[in-house]
């Protein structure tokens, strides 16, 4: 039995198109009943009202974001408001993702900019954090994930703390296959934990970086693992149906 509700996060990334969609959700409705834990996914930007839709018949799936602007609106051409992600009812919005941080440069002051605006609106936050392969073979792990709490949760107001999950997805684990240990994760989740400076036995801490069903259970059984960011694996309804039932059953 969990401490805290597990959840099982999909980011979609730039994939998926709509008779994929279509399928993945004609799946996912045949494990209504099972589901105990949490299920989440982030599609595209562009097809989050169809999946509001989608997910509202199916019924047990949350709908978020990979990402939001800093600000409400304005003259930003190509970005998404928060705020916008709220009006259409939308439950959370990751920031801080490495592909966010690597290929569009987003550095800790600006996600910090982000995780306050989706907070401001309400937004539950998924903030990633991580160490690359180079990082952790110069033993800057704890370094690395000190400054991305330190400067990215800056002025976090207490009373929406209740909102913000943390991710660990260590870069080098990210689409290659290679899963860091449970024992390996779950010693940087406490970590994470012992920093958390509001609500830090509350908070869920996610493990992101090659999730499988194969791999899921190990690092579920951990005590500061709380769910999983997943990506790949949750392109596919059977592999994502299989993540969630493995996770219903430690609730
Ligand atoms: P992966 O991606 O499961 O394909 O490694 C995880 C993520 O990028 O969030």
């Amino acid at each position: 039995m969990k401490k805290r509700e597990v959840h099982i996060v999909g980011n979609w990334k730039m994939n998926q198109s709509l008779y994929e969609i279509s399928q993945f959700f004609i799946e996912m409705s045949k494990m209504k009943m099972e589901l105990k834990c949490k299920a989440w996914i982030a599609p595209q930007a562009i097809h989050i009202p169809i999946l509001k839709e989608m997910a509202f018949t199916t019924g047990a799936i949350y709908i978020g974001a990979q990402n939001c602007s800093n600000q409400d609106s304005g003259a930003l051409t190509g970005e998404t408001s928060p705020a916008s992600l709220a009006d259409l009812g939308v439950e959370f919005v990751i920031i801080g993702h490495s592909e966010r941080r690597t290929i569009f440069g987003e550095g800790n002051e600006l996600l910090n900019e982000k995780v306050l605006a989706a907070l401001k609106n309400n937004l539950k936050v998924i903030y990633c954090v991580g160490e690359t392969l180079a990082e952790r073979e110069s033993d800057q792990t704890y370094k690395v994930i000190d400054e991305q709490l330190l400067v990215g949760l800056k002025n976090l107001p207490a009373d929406k703390a209740h909102l913000l999950m943390i991710a660990y997805e260590p870069v080098w684990a990210i689409g290659t296959g290679k899963v860091a240990s449970a024992e390996q994760a779950e010693e940087v989740h406490g970590y994470i934990r012992s920093k958390l400076t509001h609500r830090a036995s509350e908070t869920i801490i996610l493990y992101g970086g090659s999730v499988k069903p194969d791999n899921i259970d190990a690092l579920l059984r951990k005590e500061n693992i709380d769910g999983a960011l997943v990506g790949g694996a949750s392109l596919k309804a059977q592999d994502f149906r299989q993540l969630c039932s493995i996770a219903s059953v430690l609730m």
